[in-house]
């Protein structure tokens, strides 16, 4: 069977900064695979790779055996990506901006309007959706674009912190609707996530990986059972505190003590991050 994502020693270098260092995962298809790490972990860039959107320094990548370097525009059809940090067009009303990102598909009329029913399904914004989304509030908005990316039933949804920001109210209904429509349409989903209840709650397996490298893979349970931990926050803080005690966690990707510096969120609210490309994707 072909890995619906499969990353082979990715690794990117900046300037002076080493992003990722020959991460190798593996995503099977149909499962929802969650990346975790602390801020500055390489989580985004890795994101970013897989959606053809950066260039590697070294390894490689395919998606669903097609690679990634070699046949972007071909990766581009297949998969969709939420940005860290998205805007929408604020002049257009929720289903105005629905209609049109559902343009830039290559679709006849009546999948067209399928395509944008389906999204404003998955946004549940009611009446709201005739707003204008300079009128809505962070949470809708986020609940927009998470239906941009999904409403086009891609074979990956790619999704960068997908509740982030979000109240436990509305976080709570974006999961429900990112493991549902997972299940109905068999969509594999590689997403990124500081919030353990989140990850914990929507996927199969997830990737710890911290200063661009991969500490450990498998599923919640697992990791849980494996660590001797009480649950993912746990298996987490265990984690890295290991490599705090190495000495190779950098003092400067925190913000305070272990728990800050892990970039944990005890709650289904998020900070911003403040990383650098957040923008990148941004689509208004
Ligand atoms: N365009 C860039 N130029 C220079 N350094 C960068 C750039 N993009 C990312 N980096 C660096 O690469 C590292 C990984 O960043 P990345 O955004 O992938 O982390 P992340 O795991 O997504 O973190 P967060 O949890 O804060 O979103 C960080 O040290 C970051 O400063
Ligand atoms: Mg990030």
């Amino acid at each position: 069977m072909t890995n619906a994502v499969e990353t082979q020693g990715l690794s990117k270098h900046y300037k002076n900064v080493v992003a990722l260092e020959g991460l190798s995962i593996t995503v099977n298809p149909g499962e929802v695979y969650g990346l975790i790490g602390p801020n500055g972990a390489g989580k985004s860039t890795t994101l970013r790779i897989v959606t053809t959107l950066l260039q590697p320094t070294a390894g490689g990548v395919k998606v669903f055996g097609i690679d990634v370097l070699d046949k972007p525009e071909d990766v581009r059809k297949i998969i969709s990506y939420l940005p860290e940090e998205a805007g929408s067009y604020k002049q257009l009303t929720g289903r105005e901006y629905l209609n049109f990102m559902a343009d830039f598909f290559d679709v006849d009329d009546s999948h067209r309007t399928e395509m944008v029913n389906r999204g404003i399904e998955i946004a549940g914004l009611d009446e709201r959706i005739d707003d204008r989304t300079k009128e809505y509030s962070k949470g809708m908005r986020r609940r927009l674009l998470i239906a941009r990316a999904l409403m086009t039933l891609p074979k990956l949804a790619v999704l960068d912190e997908p509740a982030s920001g979000l109240d436990v109210k509305h976080a709570y209904y974006v999961r429900g609707i990112i493991r549902d429509y997972v299940k109905k349409h068999g969509v594999t989903v590689l997403l990124s996530s500081h919030n353990m209840l989140e990850v914990e709650f929507l996927c199969d397996r997830v990737g710890l990986i911290d200063e661009g490298k991969l500490v450990d893979v498998g599923s919640p349970k697992d990791l849980t059972r494996k660590y001797n931990a009480t649950n993912l926050e746990d298996v987490f803080i265990k984690v890295t505190e290991g490599e705090l005690a190495k000495g190779t966690v950098r003092p400067e990707r925190g913000t305070g003590g272990p728990a800050n510096a892990l970039g944990m969120k005890a709650n289904t609210t998020q900070g911003s991050d403040g990383g650098p490309g957040t923008g990148e994707g941004s689509d208004g």
